[in-house]
Order: C-alpha cells, then sequence, then structure tokens
C-alpha cells in the first residue's frame, strides 16, 4: 500500500467556497495515493483497512499556500521598514541578495529559511530566489528535501540594480536563465521553476522579449510584481511610454497570463479598473501582501472590488517587506487591512471576513498549484494538525471559533503534522 494513503482524523475545517467553511468535528479525512477522497463523519468502511492516524481534539486544515515570498530576504526581516519600496530596495534588499554569489553564505541563509517555513503552516509556496543560478539551484535541492511543494524562480535583471546585483546583460540573463532550467531540468518532484522578472524597472525590453522566448519553449508560468507603490508606477509608465499601463506593459510582452501563461502578480494596491480588467480576461492571479504594504506604506489593495470582479486571489507573505512566512497571520493582516480600508478610504468595499481570508489562504492561491487547498473529494491531500490547546479555553468552542482564533493567534510552534500530497513531513 502507499504510504501516501491514511485515515486522518480530527476537528476538520475547509472551505467549500469563498463564504463558506466546512466543519467536521470529530471527522475522518480519507487520503488515498496523496488524493483526498473525502471528509466524513463516521470511519468509512471501504477504507477500513488504511491507517489511523488518531488526532482526537487537535485542528485539521488544509495546508496553507504562500503566492509570493523572497527567499533571500528570510535574513533581514524587520529592517528598514520606516522606508518606501524603492529606497527599502537599494538601501537594503539589493545588498542583502547580492551576497547570495557566495554559495557558503546562501546555504547557511536559505536552510535557515527552509527549516523555518517546513515547521509551520504553509505546504506550498511561490518563491523568489535571486539572480544568481547556482544558489537558486541550492535554493530547490533544499526546498525538495523539506517535503514541500513550491515553484522557485531565479529572478531576472538586467537594469537599475546595483554594481554587486545587476546581470551584465539581456543575452547574459536568458543565458543564465536556460543554464539554470536546464541543469535542473528532470531533478524534482515537488520543486518546479518558475519564470521571475523581478518587475518592469528591473528588465529591458530587450530581457522581456527573451524571456517571452524562454516562457514558451519551456512551457513556464511567470511571477513578478504589479502597481505596488507611487513611485514605481509612475516609473514604468516613464519606461513604458507606448503601454497603457503597467499590467499592460507586462501584457505587451506576453508575459501577463492567457492560457499558456499562468501568471501570479504580486500586490496590485494601485490596479484600476482598466488593469484589473485585463489581469480578468487574462486570468492573472493577485497575490495580496497585506503586511508588506503596511509595512512598506504602500497602501491597501481593493481586495473587495478585486473578487467582486471575479479575480484569482491567493496571500503572499512576501518576505522581507512582509514580517512573518505564516499565511495564518496573512489572513488576519489582510482582514485588519481591508477593515481600515473600508472604515477610513472606501465604505463601499466592505472588510474580509474571517472565513473569506482561510480561502484566500488555501483554496485561493492553491488553484495556481491545481486541485490544492481543500479537502474536498479530488484535491491533492495538504493537511496541517493545529494543536489549538495553547490558546483555546478550556470551555468548548465551536470549530469555527476554533479556526477563526488560529488564524489570530497561532505561532508556527502549533502546527504539530503536516503532510504534502499525503506525504508526511513531520
Ligand atoms: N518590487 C521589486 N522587487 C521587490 C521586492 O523584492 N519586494 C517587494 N515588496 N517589491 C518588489
Ligand atoms: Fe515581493
Amino acid at each position: 500500500m502507499s504510504p501516501n494513503s491514511f485515515v486522518l482524523k480530527g476537528d476538520i475545517c475547509y472551505s467549500n467556497s469563498l463564504t463558506e467553511i466546512n466543519t467536521v468535528p470529530n471527522g475522518y479525512l480519507v487520503c488515498v495515493d496523496g488524493i483526498s477522497k473525502g471528509v466524513f463523519q463516521e470511519h468509512p468502511a471501504d477504507y477500513a483497512n488504511l491507517p489511523l492516524l488518531d488526532y482526537t481534539g487537535k485542528l485539521v486544515t488544509p495546508g496553507l499556500v504562500d503566492l509570493h515570498v523572497h527567499a533571500p530576504q528570510y535574513a533581514f526581516r524587520g529592517l528598514g521598514m520606516d522606508l518606501e519600496l524603492l529606497d527599502w530596495l537599494h538601501t537594503h534588499t539589493f545588498p542583502e541578495e547580492a551576497k547570495y554569489k557566495d554559495l557558503a553564505y546562501a546555504k547557511k541563509a536559505y536552510t535557515r529559511f527552509v527549516d523555518d517555513v517546513k515547521h509551520g503552516p504553509n505546504t506550498r509556496a511561490i518563491i523568489f530566489a535571486t539572480l544568481h543560478k547556482d544558489a537558486t539551484k541550492l535554493l530547490m535541492d533544499l526546498l525538495e528535501e523539506s517535503g514541500l511543494n513550491t515553484m522557485v524562480g531565479k529572478v531576472n535583471m538586467d537594469r537599475n540594480g546595483t554594481t554587486e546585483l545587476q546581470e551584465e546583460s539581456a543575452e547574459a540573463s536568458a543565458r543564465d536563465t536556460r543554464a539554470w532550467l536546464d541543469e535542473t531540468a528532470g531533478r524534482y518532484k515537488r520543486t518546479k521553476p518558475i519564470l521571475t522578472p523581478r518587475f518592469i524597472p528591473s528588465c529591458t525590453d530587450q530581457l522581456m522579449h527573451n524571456l517571452k522566448e524562454i516562457q514558451e519553449e519551456y512551457k513556464l508560468p511567470v511571477q513578478s510584481h504589479l502597481s505596488e507603490n507611487q513611485g514605481e508606477v509612475a516609473w514604468v509608465k516613464e519606461l513604458c511610454p507606448g503601454s497603457a499601463g503597467y499590467g499592460h506593459a507586462y501584457d505587451d510582452f506576453g508575459l501577463f497570463g492567457g492560457d499558456r501563461c499562468p501568471t501570479v502578480m504580486a500586490h496590485c494596491v494601485l490596479s484600476d479598473e482598466d488593469e484589473s480588467a485585463l489581469m480578468k480576461k487574462n486570468g492573472v492571479y493577485v497575490a495580496h501582501c497585506p503586511a508588506s504594504n503596511t509595512n512598506l506604506s504602500s497602501g491597501v489593495a481593493p481586495i473587495r472590488r478585486f473578487l467582486n470582479e471575479g479575480l484569482h486571489v491567493g496571500l503572499g507573505s512576501d518576505i522581507a517587506a512582509g514580517t512573518h512566512t505564516s499565511i495564518f497571520a496573512a489572513m488576519a493582516d489582510a482582514i485588519r487591512v481591508s477593515k481600515l480600508r473600508w472604515r477610513l478610504a472606501d465604505t463601499s468595499l466592505s472588510p474580509l471576513t474571517a472565513a473569506e481570508a482561510f480561502y484566500l489562504g488555501t483554496i485561493g492561491g492553491g488553484s495556481f498549484f491545481g486541485k490544492v487547498g481543500s479537502f474536498a473529494p479530488g484535491y491533492e491531500c495538504d493537511a496541517i494538525v493545529v494543536d489549538d490547546t495553547r490558546y483555546t479555553a478550556a470551555d468548548e468552542r465551536s470549530l469555527i471559533d476554533r479556526l477563526e482564533r488560529t488564524i489570530y493567534l497561532s505561532e508556527d510552534r502549533d502546527v504539530v503534522h503536516k503532510f504534502v500530497q499525503g506525504a508526511q513531513v513531520f
């Protein structure tokens, strides 16, 4: 029998839809070959021969999905938070990322990042590395070994960097990207490449054209940053005078969604209706990063509007502009900032609820990976087991209450078991 087949007993919660959470106290999640067969009130007789993992009294939810995180920035979290984006990049981020040229440094820093994420609530992540090919390969090796399921990008940047952190030319960047893809091809089960132009200000037109060729040739998804900060948006207007907007600039290079180019864009704080209409049309995902947008004074993305418009939305930690890797923390932050936006800026856009934030951090982002983020039959079985006794009062509360408190109060240490595609990580 496959080791990825079992019945898991516990207090089970998962989203059915944006507004509806399914709760099954003392329920049974059936996983066969890494795929959910559903959640049952009674131990189903059909699966009586599978091993029973008994987590009675503990909360069981789908693993969380971080749609946007910079692994090399983990080492300087909490620094430079009085700056806005462009100054923060030049003062702290680029000098730190330049250190990943040194593989010994990269190994030390990436080991810590991977180990910490492994022991938190996230099972999936879409990750920026740095422009360095070999350090990116090392990060991918560590992630594969961790049991997490991720997409990782070697960053492309051939302008507006620093002497220590910038690729020599569009050709050099494209050449290194191809070498990275060729050298890692077929090497991993759970770690996939994603094309990663840092953002328009970092990439010349020539590089964007080269990346489109690579995207088509290797059939890659794409990640980048979009409409995060006022100074950045104004700069993109200058850099791409022929494009109708920031999103349109990516689209003009063929790197903004569509059937053959799944794309996730971080932030979208300043995306207007025209930009979000293009995202809707092209199926571009929004990675909402509320902590980052607060720390760098970027603003608050209009997530309620995006949801009303039918966009795909997930949550991102955006380490190191965000400070915590846990997507439970991102859920609480998303709710908080939506309340401030509603109260202070636009009462027509109602705040997010806990159920909605939970959806965004599970299925919302998980759907970028396929059938991920739920326990409905057919979903890949990513699950976490949370011991919430540290913050749950002795008087028993409903599962919905316990889940809400977990969103606001849990820490990584409360996650006691984790499964990715049915494989036990710990
Ligand atoms: N835009 C371009 N690079 C970055 C980055 O590293 N972090 C954030 N938050 N925005 C960016
Ligand atoms: Fe980012």
